[in-house]
């Protein structure tokens, strides 16, 4: 018979049949009279049953069906009689493709540690809630573009090797091919990163937005998807040093439009999962009310995860400004508990995670996008305001996660925009294509970025970045 995969062959119900599956082995128990092995095959977080019967499988293929071993299994689809599975098959033959050796296979049918499992990243997709967590990742991924596409928005690739460090904050990783025996060196005996990349200094990218900006003023609405790199030496559970970001870049469209935009594509997705990923997520919330349980009472979550998601649905999000925002933490009255330390002393600062919480959490208990930020804290590209002192900026804060997204209306009056580049020190001369925009044709656009892995903490439950990326780049990992 064809092979067919586990989540086919579990949906369909249909007996009597004989079928092929393979797959990677997760337990065997059993012996007398039957052996039952539950085999998954990374479609499904259900695994199907597999019946050997020692009479007709030999006992040398047994013995070498232990956890983590590839198999391929023939056999009869039969109405299962254990409860939460319809099918299971009853084995007439098995091949054993790989043996895993039960004393060296690092993943036992146990419960590891998260940190356990980072060690064992190359093999920690075999497991349950790391499989479930990367087919949603899958699908947010496919959410996103299906949004955009349907909006009529065009998927650009921008590059990842570049002389523009878009954000201005100076967490560049140089690229180079230096020949390592023949170092460039300039006349006082330094590094000479100047011809780092043929003859120029270059970056990994931090963020395609400028390239973004270039392309929405043709193409009118156009987003981004790719890898960007940030050499922040932040060891947190929302940084990464390699993460991903969807980057929409809109002409036309102003700060309000950008907020209305941002909030939507956010909704859309969220139901995506809701409504594509059940079995992965139910497993997920599962696993995340059992982690709630092991906390302290005041950390504990109000709600479960699907309930999280389903709220993210129903309400609105509340936009405020940054000048309201630091009047609600001023007057909210500081937490004798320590919990909220979120007395803020003056307007101008950036908000710490704990204001943020606060507003989040315990204020307005619901996302808040804040809008307005004071401009010393911002980019150069933002749109100055009237006021002289704040910029057309938005970020949009999520429980539990903090800022998900961060945005702005930008600067597209030339004589604004090279005001405040030479306020901050940014030379024209290497932005001098970005700037041709301003001069020819410009028009208001805005757009804003989407930490990828940051959404997909907040629709997983999980309480880590590293665990909701694949393989994760961060100061202590870059071996594979
Ligand atoms: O706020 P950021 O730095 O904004 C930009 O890069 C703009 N160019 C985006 C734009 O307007 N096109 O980053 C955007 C988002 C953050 O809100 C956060 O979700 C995520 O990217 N992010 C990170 N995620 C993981 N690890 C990091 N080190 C991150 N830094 C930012
Ligand atoms: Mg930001």
């Amino acid at each position: 018979p064809a092979r067919i995969k586990i989540n086919k062959l579990l949906s369909s119900e249909a007996t009597e049949q004989q079928a092929n599956v393979k797959g990677w082995v997760r337990t065997k128990r059993g012996g007398k009279p039957v052996f039952f092995i539950a085999l998954n095959d990374g479609s499904t977080i259900n695994n199907i049953q597999i019946v050997a019967d020692p009479e007709v499988i030999s006992e040398n293929i047994i013995k070498d069906i232990t956890t983590g071993a590839a198999i391929s299994v023939v056999g009869k689809v039969v109405a299962s009689q254990g409860a939460g599975q319809s099918v299971e098959i009853l084995a007439e033959n098995i091949e054993v493709l790989g043996k895993a050796d039960p004393e060296k296979y690092p993943l036992q049918p146990k419960k590891h540690s998260m940190e356990f499992m980072r060690e064992k990243a190359h093999l920690r997709m075999r497991s349950s809630t790391f499989s479930a967590v990367f087919r949603i990742r899958h699908s947010l991924a496919f959410a996103i573009h299906q949004f955009f596409h349907e909006k009529g928005f065009y998927n650009l690739h921008t590059p990842i090797i570049t002389a523009n460090d878009a954000e201005g904050a100076g967490e560049t990783f140089h690229v180079t091919n230096f020949d390592l025996d023949k170092i460039p060196m300039t006349d006082d005996g330094k590094v000479d990163y100047k011809q780092d990349f043929f003859g120029k200094e270059t970056n990994l990218t931090v963020s395609g937005q400028l390239e973004g900006e270039l392309s929405a003023m043709a193409l009118g609405e156009i987003y981004t998807f790719g890898p960007t790199f940030r050499a922040e030496n932040s060891n947190t559970t929302r940084h990464l040093a390699e993460f991903w970001m969807v980057e929409p870049e809109m002409a036309f469209y102003d700060l309000n439009d950008n907020m209305n935009l941002a909030e939507e594509m956010l909704k859309y997705v969220v139901k995506y999962a809701l409504e594509n990923c059940k079995e992965d997520l139910d497993f997920l919330a599962n696993r995340a009310d059992e982690e709630d349980k092991q906390k302290p009472q005041n950390e504990r979550q109000e709600m479960g995860l699907l309930e999280r998601l389903q709220f993210i649905l129903e309400n609105d999000f509340e936009k405020v400004s940054y000048t309201e925002a630091i009047e609600i933490l001023r007057n909210s009255k500081p937490n004798k508990k320590k919990k909220f330390n979120y007395i803020i002393e003056s307007w101008g600062a950036d908000l710490q995670s704990e204001h943020e919480r606060f507003l989040v959490e315990k204020h307005f208990k619901k996302p808040v996008i804040l809008f307005d930020y004071p401009k010393d804290i911002k980019a150069f590209y933002m749109r100055q305001n009237d006021d002289d002192k704040t910029v057309g900026a938005m970020d949009i804060l999520f429980p539990g996660i903090g800022e998900i997204v961060g945005g702005s209306q930008r600067e597209e009056r030339l004589e604004k925009l090279t005001q405040r580049m030479r306020e901050m020190d940014i030379p024209e001369d290497e932005l001098w294509w970005y700037l041709d925009t301003r001069k020819f044709g410009t028009a208001p656009h805005s757009g804003f970025g989407l930490g990828f892995e940051r959404l997909m903490l907040f629709v997983t439950g999980m309480g880590n970045i590293r665990d909701v990326i694949p393989f994760p780049r961060t100061p202590d990992n870059a071996d594979f």
